[in-house]
C-alpha cells in the first residue's frame, strides 16, 4: 500500500476526545495528503484508534477474560482489523464475506462471534469451519443449524429481545426512551430463550452465551449498565431452569458518540464500573462469577476516529445557498437516509465567525444528498477543503454506486504522521467489472 510522508510537526491536529469537534488532521496536513490521494476520501486517525480501544479494555479489565469483539460491518477495512487485532479485539461477523475478510485478517475461532440474522445456510458453513462462536438469532435456527452443518457446535449463542420499549429513567425522575426493541426484528422472546437452552443442551450444546442489542447510538452511561442487569437476571434464571452453563455475556453494540457538538461524550470508565456494580449484586451471588463479559461495538471504536475529507467544487445561489462538495451520499449516506447529523469544520478556519447559513450538497440527483441543511458554517470558498466528522463506522462501508459514483479511498494517518492508503479508490474498471457487454451492441 502506499505510504505518503508527511513532516512529524504538521500531527499535532487535537484529538477529539472533549468533543470539541476539533478535526484530528491539519489544513495543511489534509492539503499534502490530497496531492496524492485526490479528494473525497476516508481519514482515520491510528492513534485515536489505539487510545480508545486501550480505555475501553481498561474499563472492563476487572472482568477475566473480557474482550471487544468488533463489529465488522461498521469498517471492515483490513488494516483497520489489524490495529484493533494488535489492542486485543476480536471481530463479530455478519456475513460470508465478513467472516472471509476476518480469516484474511488472521482471526479465528474465539476471535470471531457470528451474529447474523434471517442467515444463508452457507454462512453458517462458514462460521462453522472458522470455528467462530455462532449466536442464532431465531429459535428456528437450531433446526437450521443442525440440518446445515450437522450438528450442534458445542459453544453456542442466543440472542434476546425482551419486547416493548427500551427506557431508562425511574418514576420520579423521568424516563427516557432509548429504542423500540418490539419492533425489532432480532432475537427471541424470554420464552423462547428458555426453549432455545434446553434443546441445544439436549443437542449436546455445552458452553452458552447470551446476547442482547437493545438500543442504538445511546449517549448514556446508563445503557450498558441497565442492560447488563436484564442479561445477568435471565442468565441466573436460565442456569436455574435449564441448567445450561453460561460462560460469556454479550452486551453487543450500542454505546453511541456525540455527533452534535453539545451532546456530553459517554465515560467508557463509568460505564465498566456500572457494569462491574450489577456483576457484583446479580451473577457474583448466583456463584456465577467466572461469566465472561464480551462487548460487539462498532460506532464507539470508530465513529469519531474517522472522517470524510471533502472539497468545495461549486457554490450555488437560488431559493437557498448551496455548497457543492466533491463527495456525495454514496461516500457517507447517514444525513440522506437517516437525517443524521455530523459535524462539518472547514479547515484552516476551524476559529472564523459561523456566519453563513449553508446547505452542504452532493451530486446525486437525490434532493436528501445533503451533509448539511442550514448549517451555520465561515465563509466557504471553491477549493476548501470541508472535515465531515465522526464518519469512521458504518460510513465508508454503507458506501453505493448510485448514479455511477465510485467509492472514494480510505487513507490512515498514522502516529508518526504519515498517511497510508488503506483502500484505493473505485475506477470505472471497477464498475463495469460484473457487467458483460459482449455481442450487446455488435449491430449497432
Ligand atoms: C449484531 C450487531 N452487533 C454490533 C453492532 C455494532 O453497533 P454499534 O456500531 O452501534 O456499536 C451492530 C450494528 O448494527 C449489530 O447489528
Amino acid at each position: 500500500m502506499q505510504v505518503l510522508s508527511l513532516r512529524i510537526s504538521d500531527t499535532k491536529g487535537k484529538r477529539n476526545n472533549m468533543n470539541e469537534k476539533r478535526p484530528f488532521v491539519t489544513k495543511q496536513q489534509a492539503e499534502e495528503i490530497a496531492k496524492q490521494f485526490p479528494t473525497p476520501f476516508h481519514l482515520y486517525d491510528e492513534a485515536g484508534i489505539r487510545e480508545n480501544a486501550r480505555r475501553l479494555n481498561e474499563a472492563f479489565s476487572w472482568n477475566r477474560g473480557f474482550k471487544e469483539y468488533f463489529a465488522v460491518k461498521a469498517t471492515p477495512t483490513p488494516r483497520i482489523l489489524q490495529i484493533l487485532k494488535e489492542e486485543g479485539c476480536g471481530v463479530d461477523c455478519s456475513s460470508y464475506t465478513e467472516l472471509m475478510m476476518s480469516e484474511a485478517c488472521g482471526f479465528s475461532g474465539r476471535e470471531i462471534m457470528f451474529s447474523s440474522n434471517d442467515t444463508p445456510a452457507e454462512d453458517f458453513v462458514l462460521a462453522e469451519k472458522l470455528g467462530a462462536t455462532i449466536n442464532l438469532d431465531d429459535i428456528t435456527h437450531i433446526a437450521f443449524l443442525e440440518d446445515t452443518i450437522g450438528h450442534i457446535p458445542e459453544r453456542i449463542c442466543c440472542r434476546y429481545n425482551p419486547g416493548g420499549v427500551f427506557q431508562l429513567g425511574s418514576s420520579e425522575e423521568g424516563f427516557q426512551v432509548m429504542d423500540n426493541p418490539g419492533d425489532a426484528k432480532y432475537g427471541m422472546t424470554r420464552e423462547q430463550m428458555t426453549e432455545a437452552y434446553r434443546t441445544l443442551k439436549e443437542k449436546g450444546a455445552k458452553e452458552f452465551g447470551i446476547h442482547a442489542f437493545l438500543a442504538s447510538n445511546t449517549i448514556s452511561n446508563e445503557y450498558y449498565p441497565e442492560l447488563a442487569r436484564i442479561l445477568f437476571r435471565m442468565a441466573v434464571e436460565l442456569k436455574e431452569e435449564t441448567g445450561a452453563h453460561i460462560t460469556f455475556i454479550n452486551l453487543s453494540g450500542g454505546i453511541g458518540v456525540p455527533y452534535r457538538p453539545e451532546q456530553p461524550v459517554n465515560d467508557i470508565a463509568m460505564i465498566g464500573e456500572g457494569v462491574r456494580r450489577a456483576y457484583e449484586e446479580i451473577l457474583v451471588p448466583a456463584g456465577m462469577d467466572d461469566v465472561e463479559l464480551y462487548t460487539e461495538l462498532g460506532r464507539y471504536m470508530l465513529a469519531p476516529y474517522g472522517c470524510l475529507v471533502t472539497r468545495a467544487i461549486h457554490e450555488k445561489n437560488t431559493y437557498k445557498h448551496y455548497i457543492g462538495v466533491d463527495a456525495c451520499a454514496a461516500n457517507l449516506m447517514r444525513p440522506a437516509i437517516y437525517g443524521a447529523y455530523h459535524h462539518i469544520t472547514v479547515l484552516g478556519k476551524e476559529d472564523a465567525p459561523c456566519d453563513h447559513k449553508y446547505d452542504v450538497v452532493g451530486s446525486l440527483c437525490e434532493n436528501c444528498d445533503k451533509f448539511a441543511i442550514d448549517r451555520m458554517l465561515p465563509e466557504i470558498e471553491k477549493g476548501d477543503l470541508l472535515v465531515i466528522h465522526d464518519a469512521g463506522a458504518h460510513g465508508f462501508s454503507m458506501g453505493y454506486n448510485y448514479n455511477g459514483k465510485l467509492r472514494s479511498a480510505e487513507i490512515l494517518l498514522r502516529p508518526d504522521g504519515s498517511a497510508e492508503m488503506i483502500r484505493r479508490a473505485e475506477t470505472p474498471a471497477d464498475y463495469f467489472a460484473t457487467l458483460d457487454f459482449t455481442g450487446l451492441f455488435e449491430n449497432k
